[in-house]
């Protein structure tokens, strides 16, 4: 019998995916559910020819360079800013991702969080909780609406695009958006969505929704100057990478009420959360969970394992970062 691809399986993962590779593979799995340390991974990943991760497992050019034999990185995610894919492209080591599976749960979660927000569903639960519920006043936990008001989306991606669907369709919002490329007349007019210049669309939104890949041209792109372009009505909510967001200032424009509130479901140093945040009442926290539904959760298990069957088998991957190394040696 010929000798099967060694691969390491980086976190815990669903039942079925440990199935169906060891059905090609000889897997090596890290017990529980620990984040290996950088030299933990890079003594298991000796050997390999394929690693399945997920978006903790941060791969760099120097730990490629200490393991050779690693042809294949899946992630199980849609983003890779984990992963340096400059030097795996360089290093001749093909890396896939789990793109399209998660987008409609995603932006269920983008908008859930948007109306949580506007909606002080939060603040609302913590003080009935802590049984501070008295009264009935007018302006009690009033927050602001929703439907009909001018939603700011920045990246227009495909989550991107699932969330204006749901903006103009569902809630008679008009859609307005910024993304390093335009979109195609046609695609705007489906999604009824105008394009606008990156200051324009923080000045005129209601509620700004960031759904825009992190890299270093991203890093800390809603700062404190961007934020003071906002309305003082206005929300932010952040559902791509913790990073986008300079979180010291978010927290002093919450505390100083430039603008009214905040979602996070991503923050710079997960799972820390800046500490700045914790005792707003006006921020909405989330850890990190925009796509898990179970469905969904499943569906990116198997793709990311059918990405490295077909990628180590000698077929074409589903969904590869970097194609232009196919076919592998
Ligand atoms: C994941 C995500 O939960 O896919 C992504 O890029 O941010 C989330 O869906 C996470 O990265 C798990 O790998």
């Amino acid at each position: 019998m010929t000798k099967r691809p060694k691969v390491l399986v980086a976190r815990r993962v669903p039942a079925a995916v440990i199935d169906k590779l060891s059905r090609h593979f000889e897997l090596d799995t890290v017990p529980g559910d620990t984040v290996l340390t950088p030299d933990e991974l890079r003594a298991r990943l000796q050997g390999k020819a394929g690693a399945y991760i997920t978006g903790t497992v941060r791969i760099t050019g120097e730990l490629l360079d200490a393991c050779p034999e690693l042809r294949v990185i899946s992630t199980m995610s849609v983003g890779y800013n984990h992963i340096d894919l400059p030097a795996c492209t360089a290093r001749r080591v093909l890396v896939t991702n789990t793109p399209d599976v998660l987008t409609e749960t995603t932006a269920d979660f983008g908008f859930a969080l948007l109306m949580a927000t506007a909606r002080r569903m939060s603040e609302g639960e913590r003080l009935l909780r802590d049984g501070r519920w008295e009264s009935w006043s007018w302006d009690f936990l009033a927050g602001a609406d929703v439907h009909g008001t001018t939603l700011g989306i920045l990246g227009m991606g495909r989550i991107g695009q699932a969330i204006a669907r749901r903006g103009h369709s569902g809630f008679g919002m008009k859609v307005i958006y910024h993304n390093r490329s335009r979109l195609p007349a046609e695609t705007e007019s489906q999604l009824a969505a105008r394009y606008l210049s990156k200051d324009e669309l923080l000045r005129e939104a209601d509620h700004l929704i960031l759904v825009l890949p992190y890299s270093a041209a991203s890093h800390h792109c809603i700062g404190a100057a961007e934020i003071a372009l906002m309305k003082p009505t206005a929300t932010l909510v952040n559902i791509a990478r913790g990073g986008i967001v300079d979180e010291d200032a978010l927290a002093a424009a919450l505390r100083e009420h430039r603008i009214a509130a905040a979602g996070l479901d991503v923050f710079e140093g997960e799972p820390r959360v800046n500490p700045a945040l914790l005792p707003l009442p006006n921020v909405v926290l989330t850890p990190h969970i925009a796509s898990a539904t179970m469905p969904t959760r499943l569906a990116m298990a198997d793709l990311a394992a059918d990405n490295l069957v077909a990628a180590l088998t000698g077929a074409t991957p589903p969904t590869p970062l970097n194609p232009e190394i196919l076919p592998l040696q």
